[in-house]
């Protein structure tokens, strides 16, 4: 499982976007997003002043550190700190750190699907905290959690930053929610961070900036389909456009295509044609309230232990447990 081959990621990828684009109304899935070029752009995305929600995550790890930090050790002799989809780790780094200041005994997990953000995770944290001990694992997270399952004997910190879980409807972060619950002991615990509900301008800018970067970013999956299935898409003839619905909380990027037009995928034997304003629906990025928040963990088998927020309560990380069973309770 640690280098799934490229063969079998093309593969998957390749039966997602045969499925997507033959399918109606259009779709891609934005996991395929980050690919080297993806992960640029979305490093850029979190460096602009309308992408909010990491430095409003990082304000809340920075200003919470001690308090958070004592949940995560609180009774436990050795932590398993685990981060899926662990980037950067820029923000992770803030509590490695105050863990590491406080001589606390814990190994780091970083997972990504990305070797290429594993490979630069582990360098920097080997040159800025050499005393962290790092153990990456290359994956998707379902991959991922087949091999958790069978970590025992210290206590895992579960780490989902960054609003990654508002990619899922509903129905699939209940799900994958569930899966974590599942490999979690009494002892463990969940961290999740989950965009709130704001002013809908705030979220629109967000998503859609004035430089355009988002924009690149949502069509670097057609370049990607390009470079890796031989497809011959002209992103320009395709308009990013966003929506943000204040009733449900649900953000959607789309491409439009700005006229008829077909293209050709060599390796899919595909011809796809496209009407006037047809659209690609590519990403849901999903704002949250505490209400839908504590549904969505209760469904899962899980309880709220604490909950952090940041100065203007735009963005929340919770700490989640597993729910004791009824019949415990007594
Ligand atoms: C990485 C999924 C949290 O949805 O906010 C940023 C990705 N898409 N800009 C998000 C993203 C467009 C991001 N997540």
């Amino acid at each position: 499982m640690q280098e799934k081959n490229i063969t079998t990621i093309r593969k998957e990828f390749a039966e997602e976007v045969y499925g997507g684009l033959t399918d109606y109304p259009k779709h891609l899935s934005s996991k395929y997003f980050y690919d080297e070029r993806g992960d640029m752009l979305f490093q850029k995305i979190m460096s602009m002043p309308e992408y909010y929600l990491t430095n409003a995550e990082f304000d809340i790890l920075s200003s919470h550190k001690e308090i958070i930090v004592d949940q995560f050790e609180k009774g436990a002799e050795h932590i398993n700190l685990i981060e899926l989809g662990a980037g950067d780790g820029k923000k992770t780094k803030i509590l490695l750190e105050h863990m590491a200041r406080r001589k606390i005994s814990f190994k780091y997990t970083p997972i990504d699907i990305s070797q290429n953000v594993l490979d630069s995770l582990e360098n920097s944290i080997q040159t800025e905290l050499p005393e962290v001990i790092v153990a990456p694992r290359q994956g998707t997270y379902f991959e991922v959690l087949k091999h958790l399952s069978t970590l025992n004997g210290s206590r895992k910190v579960i780490l989902f930053l960054g609003s990654n879980i508002g990619n899922l409807l509903h129905p699939d972060a209940v799900d994958f929610l569930s899966r974590l619950q599942e490999v979690m002991t009494d002892e463990d615990l969940l961290f999740v961070g989950f965009d709130q509900k704001k002013d809908p301008q705030q979220i629109l800018d967000a998503y859609n900036d004035a430089k355009g970067i988002t924009e690149a970013f949502n069509k670097n999956i057609l370049l990607r389909i390009n470079r890796e299935l031989g497809g011959n898409f002209n992103p320009d003839h395709f308009k990013h456009w966003e929506v943000y619905d204040p009733e449900t909380g649900t953000a959607k990027s789309y491409l439009v295509s700005k006229k008829q037009q077909s293209v050709d995928i060599e390796s899919l034997g595909l011809e796809v044609s496209f009407k006037p304003w047809e659209t690609i629906h590519t990403e849901i990025s999903q704002k949250y309230d505490d209400e839908v928040v504590y549904w969505l963990a209760s469904e899962a088998g899980l309880s709220v232990s604490a909950v952090f927020s940041n100065q203007d309560k735009g963005y929340k990380d919770y700490l989640f447990k597993k729910k004791q069973n009824e019949s415990d309770l007594e």
